[in-house]
């Protein structure tokens, strides 16, 4: 396990999937008293300092957050990304500086309520540790040092039978997709109304599509579900094909908010006009997928 998520925290992939985890909590809270639950299958070490070694030797984050915070913002920009800045500015003092990047556990952490749970599982050593500690004193949070996967089995379906489920693996591993393809299909059936997303890199895009299309072809036939219930959202800053460094990533969502769509549909493209690194930057979402609508050669 060397993947070290400090040397990437706060980079464009992180903004549109923390962007999009926030919309999906912003829609789950607006329930007053219904508490629902949070699992983080992947959770890294919850906050990352960004004057920190890591950052300082990897600036991915200059061209993320920090390129966002610094951005002027269309309105409709601004009211979508709302939850997901307020949040980045909040666990920085409010000042308006940026010194640390929160991860998808301290993102949870503040914008859920009193009586709702987290359940944040980190297969690596240390890491887990520093997430344990983050939250020591949060008993709404519980962190354990455990496979994201195999978790899943036994966290679902949650007794609030509301919930959001983030799976964010590192893919270090060539059959990572795969393995997220079977923690699926044994989590779903368990909770089928939980909101899930799936974040995956576009590099090897056979891959993704492979894992998007046949995620969706087995949604639709298998469980049932609604095409609406299904949206894909991506960003590439340069050809997704190219090689070195990531390029493009994005998420696959189960049960998403109603809104979801035509809220990235004000986002993505000028979120891809910010990050575009070259011509060949692009985006694209898919809402409403039905098995016709995931074409693999739509590059
Ligand atoms: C991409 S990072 C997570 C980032 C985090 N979700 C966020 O958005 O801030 C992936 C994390 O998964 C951890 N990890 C790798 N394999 C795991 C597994 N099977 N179960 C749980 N955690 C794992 C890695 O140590 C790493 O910290």
């Amino acid at each position: 396990m060397n993947y070290r998520h400090a040397f990437h925290a706060g980079n464009f992939a992180d903004v549109l999937k923390h962007a999009v985890l926030t919309l999906c909590l912003a829609h789950l809270g607006k329930k007053a008293n219904k508490p629902f639950a949070y699992i983080d299958t992947h959770a890294g070490i919850g906050r990352y300092d960004l004057s920190g070694s890591e950052a300082q030797r990897s600036p991915e984050w200059r061209d993320g957050i920090a390129r966002l915070l610094a951005a002027e913002r269309p309105e409709e920009v601004d009211r979508v990304l709302k939850p997901y800045l307020d949040t980045v500015r909040a666990l920085n003092g409010g000042t308006g500086e940026l010194t640390s990047y929160p991860g998808s556990p301290a993102i949870a952490a503040h914008m859920m309520g009193r009586s709702d749970r987290l359940h944040l599982c980190e297969l690596h050593e240390a890491d887990s540790v520093t997430l344990d500690r983050l939250f020591a004193t949060d008993r709404r949070v519980k962190v354990e040092k455990r496979d994201g996967y195999r978790a899943l089995k036994s966290l679902l379906p949650p007794k609030e039978k509301r919930g959001l489920v983030l799976v964010d693996p590192p893919f270090e591993h060539r059959d990572e997709m795969a393995h997220m393809a079977e923690a699926v299909v044994d989590a779903i059936p368990r909770f089928d109304t939980g909101t899930y997303i799936f974040w995956r890199p576009l590099k090897d895009m056979w891959a993704a599509e492979r894992f998007d299309v046949g995620l969706a072809e087995w949604l639709l036939a298998e469980q049932g579900l609604q095409p609406e219930k299904i949206l894909r959202a991506d960003l590439w800053v340069r050809d997704p094909a190219s090689e070195g460094k990531l390029s493009g990533a994005g998420v696959f969502v189960v049960n998403p908010p109603f809104t979801l769509e035509e809220d990235l549909l004000f986002v993505l493209p000028w979120l891809c006009d910010l990050f575009a690194r070259d011509e060949d930057a692009g985006w694209r979402l898919d809402g409403g997928i039905t098995e016709d609508s995931l074409a693999v050669d739509e590059f």
